[in-house]
């Protein structure tokens, strides 16, 4: 029998990747984006959902621009909470299991040691919260979810930091960077392997699936430099100095500690994930 996953905001960065990495796994895959179905407009979604027949939804849509959710709260609460109660309750109504995709910024960041999937949130900014209260929602909605926390994704054909910095770096003599801001960089190929993996197995609830290590912006400045020969001036500065509107957490490391115990971690360590994705994208 042919397994079917539907997935929402297929044509962002994650999605994109996503979508053809399930189909190499053996699933059929419908995907949609903001033109399809908006999933704030439940009258649009349920029936997108519903007529897909689906064994699996993967919610990857959201509003990803952190600084954005901060200065228009009410869009970033509308799409990233209410649009994914919207998807929990169609998920729940047709049958399908949820994965709702979520964010390291759900913590603090007070810590010095990478968080367990157990561990109590605290988000510092609307996009943070926003995120939250969807997960709130999917726990509430529908049993059959598996909330999975990634964090600093890149990928190609997306809005990304490692891709950013490649183009500053062809482009000027100096870039200022963070460097008490501390994660761990993620490529959306690591991360479907997980949504892969989890799927497979089976076993619901809160996943953390993030690459290995951990640095900061400004040492993931200092790799991609390193690799593309730039010979310009890396300058360090503070989150403070840099004064962004949204704050985020000063360590947000995730731990994957629900895939160790369970299927085993695919993620690899950071490093050779951002080797990869420059390699393979050198233009
Ligand atoms: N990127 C990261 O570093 C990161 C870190 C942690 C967690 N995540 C989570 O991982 C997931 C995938 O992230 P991503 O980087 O692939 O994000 P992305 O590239 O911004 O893709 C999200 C997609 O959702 C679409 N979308 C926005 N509003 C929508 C609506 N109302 N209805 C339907 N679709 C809508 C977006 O369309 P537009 O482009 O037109 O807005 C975009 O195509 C998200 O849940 C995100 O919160 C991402």
């Amino acid at each position: 029998m042919s397994r079917r996953a539907v997935v929402l905001g297929a044509a962002g960065m994650l999605g994109r990747l996503l979508v053809p990495a399930l189909a190499r796994a053996g699933w059929e895959v419908v995907g949609y984006d903001i033109a399809d179905a908006d999933v704030t407009r439940a009258e649009e979604i349920a029936p997108r959902i519903a007529a897909a027949h689906p064994q699996v939804v993967v919610h990857a849509a959201a509003l990803t621009d952190v600084d954005g959710c901060e200065r228009d709260p009410d869009q970033a609460y509308r799409v990233n909470a209410i649009g994914t109660r919207n998807v929990a309750a169609a998920c729940r109504d047709h049958g399908a299991e949820l994965v709702y995709l979520s964010t390291d910024f759900v913590f603090d960041g007070a810590k010095r040691s990478p968080y367990q999937e157990d561990e109590p949130v605290g988000p510092l900014c609307v996009y943070g919260r926003s995120k939250e209260w969807g997960e709130r929602f999917v726990r509430e909605l529908t049993a059959r979810h598996y909330i999975v926390r990634t964090q600093w994704l890149f990928g190609p054909g997306g809005r990304n930091f490692v891709d950013t910095m490649r183009q500053l770096f062809r482009e000027r003599d100096a870039v200022r960077v963070v460097t008490d801001q501390i994660g761990s960089p993620t490529a959306t190929r690591d991360l479907a392997a997980a949504l892969v993996r989890i799927l497979e197995a089976g076993g619901h609830g809160t996943y953390h699936a993030s690459c290995g290590g951990e640095t900061s912006w400004f040492g993931l400045a200092e790799a991609i430099a390193r690799q593309v020969g730039y010979r310009g001036r890396l300058e360090p500065t503070t989150a403070a100095q840099w004064n962004a509107p949204a704050p985020r957490p000063a360590y947000s490391v995730l731990r994957n500690y629900h895939l160790e115990l369970t299927v085993g971690d695919p993620c690899r360590p950071w490093e050779a994930a951002v080797e990869e994705h420059l390699r393979d994208g050198a233009s």
